[in-house]
């Protein structure tokens, strides 16, 4: 199993925080927030990690996390010359994926739950994560039937048909390149991640877990802060043990 961080775009939502830091260099506590999807894989036991990032911070992602040795791992890099949508993950890395596995992380998703169990379990198909939230006109929603089973997933419906948000770790097999390079652009002009988890979900591959613990999208300005202090409370219970 490989693992992708995507650490592209431009979070115009952010501005002017990113006007020239990219957010996923910005702070979340004591760390910057890419630290915490590193970690994630890391604690997966995933030890090949490519960064996918926007060219104008390159540089800055290279100095800030080189080869990844002081994580234990080896990282590489691939530029995404334009935001075209989270699916674009899968071509701009096949050549790192060649015929594995992949996960893929989302560079400003913080989560503290183990994943490790689940990627060793991984055989084929797809395997996502889902979590009941508040907002989940916010996400990819999933909704299940009374056996638990996956019915349907919308990206950002403005009427969800559950609490049940789609999280940004997502593990699949080699077919996603192929299902990648097929996709069309949705009405925001982005090939969509949740179009993939459909195909994967019509073909009867589709696994949902449902997960707890903390989950952040940090990618507002409400949900970056909230991330900041979860974090805070979290290394302080920790250093009291
Ligand atoms: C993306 C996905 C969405 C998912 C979310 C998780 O949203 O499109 O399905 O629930 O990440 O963070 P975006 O960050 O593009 O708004």
């Amino acid at each position: 199993m490989k693992g992708i961080i995507l650490a592209g775009g431009r979070a115009t939502r952010l501005r002017p925080l990113t006007k020239v830091i990219t957010k996923q260099l910005l702070p979340v506590y004591n760390k910057p927030m890419i630290y915490y999807p590193i970690e994630t894989l890391v604690g997966a036991g995933i030890k090949d990690i490519l960064i996918i990032v926007a060219p104008e911070h390159a540089g800055n992602f290279m100095n800030m996390l080189g080869s990844g040795r002081d994580f234990g791992v080896k990282f590489s890099y691939e530029i995404q010359d334009k935001p075209r949508g989270l699916a674009d993950a899968f071509i701009v890395g096949e050549n790192f994926i060649g015929k594995d596995n992949v996960t893929l992380v989302l560079g400003d998703n913080i989560f503290d739950h183990d994943f490790s169990g689940h990627i060793k379990a991984f055989k084929g198909g797809a395997a996502v994560f889902a979590k009941e939230v508040h907002d989940p006109e916010r996400f990819g929603v999933v909704d299940f039937d009374k056996n638990g089973k996956a019915l349907s997933i919308e990206e950002k419906p403005a009427k969800p048909k559950s609490n049940y948000a789609v999280v940004g770790i997502y593990s699949y097999d080699n077919k996603v390149i192929k299902y990648a390079k097929n996709l069309k652009p949705s009405d925001r002009g982005e090939i969509e991640i949740t179009d993939l988890n459909n195909i994967y979900l019509r073909n009867g591959e589709l696994q949902v877990n449902l997960i707890d613990g903390i989950w952040e999208d940090a990618g507002t300005f409400d949900s970056l802060l909230r991330a900041g202090n979860i974090m805070e409370a979290k290394a302080k219970a920790g250093s009291k043990k």
